[in-house]
């Protein structure tokens, strides 16, 4: 049920390490067999080596051995929920495929889109060939 991916999500949020923007996303990504990988973002002292929550969440699942995945749930305290920022769009187009994008507040679901809407014309591995 999507209400209990955004509460995954709201839950990692509380473990971000947003010590100098303290702006706290969490991520909550589903797996094709069901199970749900989170992530929260985690910055630093030099800034630049931010890791995003929804990237936290597609590398820890890739790196766990999951390789298919149905929806992900992006949670800020933001009245205009919070969608994936660039860099993010393109890992998990990549890694992720077309997937549901769930955003939410701290109130709950405001909006769904999928990734092909959010990175239209993507590049990736099929020009490569
Ligand atoms: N951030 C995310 O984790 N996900 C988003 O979708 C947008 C931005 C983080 C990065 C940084 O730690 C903080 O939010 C402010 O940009």
């Amino acid at each position: 049920m999507s209400s209990s991916l955004v509460s995954a999500a709201r839950e990692a949020r509380e473990r971000a390490r947003a010590t100098f923007s303290h702006f706290k996303v969490g991520a909550a990504l589903e797996t094709a067999e069901g199970q749900v990988v989170t992530g929260c973002n985690i910055e630093n002292a030099t800034y630049g080596l931010t890791l995003c929550a929804e990237r936290v969440a597609i590398f820890k699942a890739i790196s766990d051995g999951h390789a298919a995945f149905t929806r992900i749930a992006i949670v800020a305290d933001t009245a205009d929920p919070t969608p994936p920022c660039g860099p993010c769009r393109q890992i998990l187009w990549e890694f992720a495929g077309d997937i549901e994008v769930i955003l939410a507040n701290l109130e709950g679901e405001k909006a769904r889109y999928r990734m092909s809407e959010l990175l239209p014309q993507p590049f990736d591995s099929r020009f490569l060939k």
